[in-house]
């Protein structure tokens, strides 16, 4: 599914986000592990992700339907919008649920950060279990 890019407008890319991928290789077709992206006020994380080509899944194409965006956000948190009670109910479906289990498509950022998100390495195949 394709995701809406260009629906949100915002602000400069001034603020710094640290991507760690557990599996480098499964998103991004490199081993690189940690990618510092600059993100901007309104973006989601798993916007920013895609336009740097970290494919992290996102099944219901950002709209809160699904689990597949499912990252830790490791710092920051108070850089990005609050989980919303759809966000909570969603991400509690997600395979390693952890207290700092956020939605990437729901991670909007709204603060200076700095931020640092994980991608667990089963981001890529929880989308499997998924019916297109
Ligand atoms: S992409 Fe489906 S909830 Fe984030």
């Amino acid at each position: 599914m394709h995701m809406q890019h260009h629906d949100r407008e915002h602000g400069p890319p001034v603020v710094p986000v640290k991507f760690v991928l557990d599996d480098p290789e499964g998103l991004t077709g490199s081993d690189q592990k940690e990618h510092t992206l600059m993100g901007g006020e309104g973006e989601s994380l798993l916007e920013l992700a895609m336009e740097h080509g970290i494919n992290i899944e996102h099944a219901c194409g950002g709209v809160c339907a699904c689990s597949t965006c499912h990252v830790y956000v490791e710092e920051g948190m108070k850089s990005l919008a609050e989980s919303t009670e759809a966000e909570e109910d969603r991400v509690e479906e997600a395979p390693g649920l952890q207290r700092n289990s956020r939605l990437a498509c729901q991670c909007v950022i709204q603060g200076k950060g700095p931020i640092q998100v994980r991608v667990p390495a089963w981001n890529r195949n929880a989308v499997k279990e998924v019916p297109h």
